[in-house]
């Protein structure tokens, strides 16, 4: 919980987790941390007791996110050290149902480890929001496919800068690579609208990347370096893009996250 305002401002640093596949932006945790110069290991699916005591043994830190409370309760069992409560607001996949403010109060009451939020987080209001409802930082991913560093293709990003909350959607329908029925938050397109055809008919490559077809239904986002029918590729967004208006450098949005969280803890304005 937040002890004092400026004791939470003080607190403030970085977690940087580089996304383990290619095609995404790089995930990064504002908030207060302390373990954060340790290697660590970031869960979204059921983890194994078995699989975080060796990483734990190896000195690696185990953050796991969850999107229930029962799957809060068994990451904290297995060993996480950190859990990051995934709202359904989030874009890329997602892993449950419920509205992350409704989760983090659930989740909160329950956790001996240091909670982040994540799902549609974007500036410092939401970082102060988060902090106040007992969180230790936030996890941040759609506003960093906005970013020059991203490995997102242009047209990826210009689209998250263009479309509004609205425009997104929870869908299951891209699913080569991936387990059937695992649900992405994306911006709607021709494929998600049904014009697209059958998923589960036989399969059509719609891209390149560097000589690796890209299938139509397939996770796979338009990279930096991929050629095709972007329009009809999975365009992952979360709910906060109506707040990000612009491509802006990484360390640009961390910074003016950090100033505005800072000075709606100064002046007192929390929760306004
Ligand atoms: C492009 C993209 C791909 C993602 N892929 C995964 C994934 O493979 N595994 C996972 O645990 N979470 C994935 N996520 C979800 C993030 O871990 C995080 O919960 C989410 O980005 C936070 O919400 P936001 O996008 O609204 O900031 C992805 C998010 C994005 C934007």
């Amino acid at each position: 919980m937040l002890r004092s305002r400026s004791n939470a401002a003080r607190k403030f640093q970085i977690i940087r987790n580089q996304h383990h596949s290619r095609g995404h932006g790089t995930r990064t945790a504002c908030g207060a941390g302390e373990n954060v110069h340790r290697p660590a290991c970031s869960r979204h699916c059921a983890i194994l007791g078995l699989v975080v005591s060796r990483f734990r043994d190896a000195g690696t830190l185990i953050v796991c996110q969850v999107g229930s409370v029962e799957e809060g309760r068994a990451a904290q069992d297995a060993g996480a050290q950190i859990l990051i409560a995934q709202g359904v607001e989030a874009g890329g996949h997602v892993r449950g149902t419920t509205p992350l403010r409704t989760l983090l109060s659930e989740l909160v009451p329950l956790a001996s480890v240091p909670i982040l939020a994540a799902g549609g987080m974007v500036d410092g209001r939401d970082l102060v929001e988060m902090l106040q409802l007992g969180a230790q930082g936030i996890v941040i991913g759609t506003a960093f496919i906005a970013a020059p560093e991203s490995f997102a293709h242009h047209y990826h990003q210009q689209r998250i800068v263009d479309a509004r909350a609205d425009d997104t959607i929870l869908t299951d329908i891209f699913h080569i690579n991936w387990p059937i029925g695992a649900f992405v938050r994306v911006l709607k397109n021709s494929t998600v609208r049904g014009v697209r055809g059958d998923p589960y008919g036989p399969s059509r490559v719609i891209g390149d990347e560097q000589g690796r077809p890209i299938y139509l239904f397939s996770t796979d986002s338009p990279s930096r370096i991929m050629k095709g029918d972007f329009e009809a590729m999975a365009l992952y967004a979360g709910t906060g893009i109506d707040r990000i208006d612009r491509i802006m450098p990484a360390a640009q949005r961390v910074a003016q996250i950090v100033d505005e969280a800072v000075r709606l803890l100064q002046e007192g304005r929390c929760g306004d």
